[in-house]
């Protein structure tokens, strides 16, 4: 077993103690995470991919859960601080750039059990892909309308049925979060199903649903009826009207909004891709989060996840991605860029956008300070390299 002093990869182990992962286990997540893909796959976290847990229906959520694999990287993260078996994609170089906001080090601060239980405490599902937004930095694995319009591929085919509904019980009684995200939870049929179980088991559940929020409807309503503890991420990248449509393809900033205000105290958090497109909005966005009492999340905004655009996405039109996209039986490698898009403009355009963005933190809301400052971070990290 390796401590944290014999590992001689330098630049880890100075990421290691700068971000104060000195002791194991070195990420909570393959601890206490389960997260299950469109295409069958349970991993740690959406990066871990290079070797999943397992895969369903092929295993039991309960074989998956419990089987080798996921041992195989507790053992090695763990015991020789080794994130080459699936956590060399995106945390290793975070880590080694002692990145803040990179998962081993927020994991810390989030209060894991630890010994960790027997089920995990955590439930990621992206369970079913109807979408009905094509958002540029998305693709056709993630959005059902970006397969059909911009990749012109057959639907996938979504490995998810009853029975994984009904062997999820065993989990459910256990877990603290359930997570969900797609395509469009509130949209997608399948979500309801899954919703709908955690009702009965445990309607006092913490559910947290990632949307677009283009839809409120019965169906919505029934959703919030069913759990009290539901709350909703908005994945808001433009406030602009016009910004708006032309980064979703579909949408209407008119009709969002007026469903946020629907959702009132239950909308509880903003995703945000920072992109060149819409880096010029992101003082309206924090100041919407401010004035509806919403913590802002800016994502790492990596590759396209399909298909590319002509004029947005460099390199061609209508490609996939190089790896992107998934055959049927291994996960993606993805290439990590930090910021897509962002990653490939001027020094000095990215200083600006920086000194641009660090007059937020004059005026923005306490619970806002930590992520605009972090995006500076990683913007002023950009025009250095
Ligand atoms: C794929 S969406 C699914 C849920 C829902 N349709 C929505 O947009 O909120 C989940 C999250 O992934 C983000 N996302 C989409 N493309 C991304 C990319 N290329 N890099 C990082 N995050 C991305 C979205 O902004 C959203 O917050
Ligand atoms: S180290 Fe990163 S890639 Fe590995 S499980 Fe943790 S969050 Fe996922
Ligand atoms: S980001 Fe969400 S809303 Fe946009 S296309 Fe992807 S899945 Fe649909």
């Amino acid at each position: 077993m390796s401590t944290l002093e014999n590992i001689t990869d330098i630049r880890l182990k100075e990421g290691l103690l700068a971000l104060g992962v000195t002791n194991k286990p070195t990420c909570f997540r393959p601890h206490t995470y389960m997260l299950f893909h469109p295409n069958g796959y349970a991993t740690a976290c959406c990066y871990a991919c290079k070797y999943p847990y397992g895969k369903y229906p092929e295993q039991s959520l309960h074989d998956i859960w419990f089987g080798k694999a996921r041992q195989d990287i507790i053992k090695a993260m763990d015991n020789e601080y080794d994130f080459h078996l699936t956590c060399d994609q995106v945390c290793y170089e975070q880590v080694c750039i002692k990145d803040q906001g990179c998962m081993p080090a927020i994991m810390r601060t989030e209060g894991f059990p630890y010994p960790a239980p027997a089920y995990p405490t955590r439930l990621e599902l992206i369970i079913d892909t109807v979408c009905n937004y094509e958002c540029i930095m998305c693709g056709g694995y993630l959005s059902s309308s970006i397969r059909r319009n911009r990749e012109h591929s057959i639907p996938h085919k979504i490995p998810y049925d009853d029975e994984f509904v009904n062997q999820l019980e065993e989990f459910i009684p256990h877990v603290g979060i359930v997570y969900m995200s797609g395509g469009e939870p509130l949209v997608a049929p399948y979500f309801l199903k899954v919703l709908e179980r955690i009702a009965k088991i445990n309607s006092e559940a913490f559910v947290e649903l990632t949307s677009n929020c283009s839809t409120y409807n019965k169906r919505t309503q029934k959703i919030l009826d069913l759990l009290p503890n539901l709350t909703v991420t908005v994945s808001l990248n433009a406030i602009s009207k016009d910004n708006y449509k032309f980064i979703t393809t579909h949408g209407d900033i008119d009709n969002v909004l007026g469903n946020l205000k629907k959702l009132g105290s239950r909308l509880n958090k903003m995703n945000v891709c920072p992109m060149i497109q819409n880096v010029n909005e992101i003082p309206n966005l924090v100041k919407f989060c401010d004035e509806n009492n919403v913590i802002i999340n800016f994502l790492y905004c990596f590759m396209p996840t399909g298909g590319k655009l002509k004029g947005i996405h460099i390199g061609g039109t209508n490609e996939y991605a190089e790896g992107i996209r998934l055959p049927d039986n291994v996960l993606a490698q993805k290439p990590f860029i930090p910021e897509f898009n962002l990653a490939t403009l001027s020094k000095s355009k990215l200083q600006k956008i920086h000194d641009n963005l660090i007059k937020i933190t004059e005026w923005c809301s306490p619970q806002n300070q930590h992520p605009v400052k972090h995006l500076c971070h990683r913007i002023s990290a950009l025009a250095d390299k």
